[in-house]
């Protein structure tokens, strides 16, 4: 091969793989795309889903549980729906994420285990994480569900 021939094909290279490196996704489109995957994610959360789990779960007391509850709250929760549950966690307010108020007295789960744990797990595709489909076991699931209803909703 002379170095003219080189020389072209390692230009080639060279376009076909960088091309496109420094152009950025329009933001709209980028927004589109997250909140996509975000519904995919939801979709196979829901899919793995299997409430009769719950049913199996043994916990040596109620302190056992809300004790769980409460570490899993302070690592996974707090950050966005604060240490009391109101929605105001640091992340809420740096991202400006719209967190619900867990304590209001018309809470949607009010009285609701069931829904809580479901939602908890599968996640929503605003900004709610599906917990169940990166991981978090069904026992955490639970103990923070008590914690919300037990202690937080109680102003404990
Ligand atoms: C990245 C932020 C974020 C994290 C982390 C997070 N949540 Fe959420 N959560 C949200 C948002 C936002 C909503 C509202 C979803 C919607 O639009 O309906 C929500 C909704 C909920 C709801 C439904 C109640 C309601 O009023 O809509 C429950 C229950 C809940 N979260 C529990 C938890 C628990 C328990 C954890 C930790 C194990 C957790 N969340 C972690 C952001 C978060």
């Amino acid at each position: 091969m002379n170095k003219t021939i080189v020389g072209l094909f390692l230009v080639l290279l060279l376009s076909a793989c960088g091309g496109g490196a420094d152009e950025e996704m329009p933001a709209v489109d980028q927004e589109e795309a997250l909140r996509a995957a975000r519904a995919d994610s939801v979709a196979q959360a829901a899919e793995m889903y299997d409430a009769a789990v719950f049913d199996t779960l043994t916990w040596e007391n109620d302190n056992a549980r809300w004790e769980r509850g409460g570490v899993v709250w302070s690592f996974t929760c707090q950050r966005c729906h604060g240490a009391d549950g109101t929605g105001q966690g640091p992340d809420a307010v740096t991202f400006n994420i719209e967190v619900p108020d867990m304590t209001a007295a018309d809470w949607r789960y009010a009285d609701d285990i069931p829904a809580t744990r479901e939602f908890i797990f599968v996640g929503h595709d605003s900004e709610m994480p599906s917990l169940g489909l990166i991981g978090l076991p069904y026992s955490d699931v639970d103990a923070s569900t008590h914690y919300i209803h037990d202690l937080l909703r109680s102003g404990e």
